[in-house]
């Protein structure tokens, strides 16, 4: 069908991967988890994942698009038709983190719209209402909460419905390199705050936290673990289908082994840079009860900051705000796409037929996600000890759940069913050597496998019931 095109160039491509990957992730849950984690431990065991897991998966994931020019559904359907199932899996991870990211994404333009109103001194603003109201207004009034996410919703089905090409790409190829710079001003501002010092030994000096009774004590293994793995997952957009779909749409001769270590190291790189802008200064004005896990950490410990910059916050956080909701954006439209993508595959319509139909679909249930702080407020306990409503229950089914799990069978479908020959013929298919082939065979067999499969047992609660059996 003609409304399958690809990416334009190889520069289109990798911003519109680096703009799926990099999102709310990095910016937000990087710097929160590895605040609640520890700083330090939590940075190593997240960099040892990444290279040794996150590398490999998003490796056979890009190569299962270009190769079979399919989406996730498509693509292990080509392959084998015992395996289908695995894209629809892939899909559905994708569907449930569509539904809560746009609810997240209209929060997102709802505070750029209260950042702009600080900034002319306009009603809309803040008014000096403290951040933990204006997020807790913002919960309880599901209108304001819909509007935005509705909002959200609309602009990311425009980008989807212009196509790869036109829409996709070059809204990334503008945008990212814009974050990119953004963020770098931020972190000027940040690290030379009175204090910051602080922060930067909670991230990189092992052991000074506790030392200096930041902390009680330092977090265990599994905890920081099972934290950095799903963050891993979820911030290089793994196992939900996406860099297979996007693969899909690459050209022959691009490097992809080159694209990927660019990918990674622009998302890791952002999450870092993410890290250096938000912790040294949340330290400054909140201390460590600032870094309290959940929305609370961008939508009321930041806007403190913001708050106490004199003359420059507001404009800070407007920049900022328009950041976040820019970097929610390109990864929305990524999930978009790769719903989009496979409906039209599988039920043969047109790419605006799907995105009103997909956009319509993800509206109710961002609707949804969005009544769950209000009227359908209810408290579940996770396997993991946490409280949870709505949408933490869909990030941790997504997240920790689907997300670890579709990664271990990629891996033993890549590494046991197809084998490693297969990717790394792709791999090499644009004339390019593929130097590090012998290694991805043993990670993608032996390594990668076992360490999904530790994370998902691990997540889904497995060895804590075994613990508490024995
Ligand atoms: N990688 C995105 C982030 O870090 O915010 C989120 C995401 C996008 C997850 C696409 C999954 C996905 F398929």
């Amino acid at each position: 069908m003609n409304d399958r095109k690809g990416f334009g160039s190889n520069f289109g491509f990798l911003m519109a991967a680096v703009g799926s990957a990099v999102g709310l992730g990095n910016i937000w849950g990087f710097p929160n988890k590895m605040g609640a984690n520890g700083g330090f431990p939590f940075l190593i065991l997240y960099l040892a994942l990444a290279l040794c897991c996150g590398v490999i998966i998003m490796l056979g994931e890009l190569a299962l698009g270009r190769k079979t020019g399919h989406g996730a559904v498509g693509a292990y359907q080509s392959i084998s038709k015992r395996f289908k199932w695995l894209g629809w899996l892939g899909i559905a991870a994708a569907a449930l983190i569509f539904s809560f990211y746009s609810a997240l994404g209209g929060y997102c333009l709802r505070y750029v719209v209260v950042n702009f109103g600080n900034l002319i001194g306009a009603e809309f603003g803040t008014n000096g209402v403290g951040g933990a109201d204006v997020f807790q207004g913002l919960l309880s009034q599901p209108d304001v909460s819909i509007a935005f996410a509705l909002a959200f919703m609309l602009i990311t089905m425009l980008v989807v419905m212009s196509g790869v090409g036109g829409g996709i790409e070059r809204v990334c190829s503008v945008g990212m390199p814009a974050l990119f710079f953004i963020l770098i001003i931020c972190i000027i501002r940040s690290c030379t705050l009175p204090g910051a010092a602080d922060g930067l030994k909670y991230m990189f000096v092992p052991g000074w936290a506790v030392a200096n009774g930041i902390i009680d004590e330092a977090p265990g293994f599994w905890r920081v673990l099972t934290a950095a793995g799903g963050q891993m997952f979820f911030s290089l957009s793994l196992g939900a289908g996406v860099m297979i779909t996007y693969g899909s749409y690459v050209k022959k001769d691009v490097n992809l082994s080159r694209s990927l270590s660019q990918i990674e190291l622009f998302d890791t790189g952002v999450a870092f840079l993410a890290g250096l802008m938000i912790i040294p200064a949340v330290f400054v004005f909140s201390g460590m009860d600032g870094m309290s896990s959940g929305p609370s950490l961008m939508f009321v410990s930041l806007p403190k900051v913001f708050a106490s910059m004199g003359v420059a916050g507001p404009v800070i956080g407007l920049v900022f705000f328009v950041m976040v909701a820019f970097a929610a954006l390109t990864s929305c439209i990524s999930i978009m796409e790769t719903l989009v993508a496979n409906c039209m595959e599988i039920f043969h319509q047109s790419r605006k037929a799907m995105s009103l139909t997909v956009g319509v679909l993800a509206t109710a249930a961002a609707v949804v996600v969005c009544l769950g702080y209000n009227v359908f407020y209810f408290e579940l306990t996770l396997p993991s000890g946490a409280t949870a409503q709505i949408l933490d229950l869909m990030d941790y089914i997504s997240n920790s759940f689907l997300m670890p799990f579709i990664s271990f069978l990629t891996c033993i479908f890549v590494g046991w069913v197809i084998k490693p020959q297969w990717i790394i013929e792709e791999m090499e298919a644009s004339g390019h050597t593929f130097g590090r082939k012998k290694l991805y065979a043993f990670m993608i067999r032996y390594v990668t496998p076992v360490i999904m499969a530790v994370l998902f047992l691990q997540s889904a609660g497995v060895f804590n019931l075994v613990q508490e059996l024995f």
